[in-house]
């Protein structure tokens, strides 16, 4: 009689990737999609491991991020990613946005493949340079304690 095995689905051996059921809707229905109109802080990043980019656009008012929008030449978990970074930010100052990071965007989308990690960077990092492009068109952005820290 044959051994009876059970197999749960791993991404490393079979190549497939699973994708939670929120992360899945936000790559089907991203939010935040476009550009800001007239923006206050504009930011084109790329991630070195797969050559995809983002563009975000944002909108500060009152010392928040009032809109921040994103056009993004990426993998669905990019797409899906950078959609819920972006729901993540709305409404947060200018210091709370820049300590966002990776793992922030990783645990508002109930987790995301390990592979796909780095996806989850690409909005974030296209944000916290748009904030620097804020500061400096206000010319604060030397020197106000407010630079993100490096999340390469
Ligand atoms: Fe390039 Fe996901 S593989 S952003």
């Amino acid at each position: 009689m044959p051994e009876e095995r059970s197999y749960e689905p791993d991404e490393m051996d079979t190549g497939y990737i699973y994708y939670n059921e929120k992360v899945i809707d936000h790559f089907l229905n991203p939010r935040n999609i476009g550009e800001v109109e007239n923006p206050d802080g504009v930011a084109t990043v790329g991630d070195p491991i797969c050559g995809d980019f983002l563009r975000a656009t944002i909108r500060v008012e009152d010392g928040r991020v009032r809109e921040f929008k994103f056009l993004t030449q990426g993998c669905p978990g990019a797409i899906a990613t950078s959609s819920i970074a972006t729901e993540v930010a709305i409404g947060k100052t200018l210091p709370e946005a820049l300590e966002l990071n990776d793992n922030d965007v990783v645990k508002a989308a109930g987790g995301i493949p390990a592979r796909k990690v780095h996806c989850s960077l690409l909005a974030i990092r296209a944000l916290h340079e748009a904030i620097r492009d804020y500061l400096a068109r206000q010319g604060n952005g030397k020197g106000d304690g407010h630079e993100a820290a490096d999340n390469h």
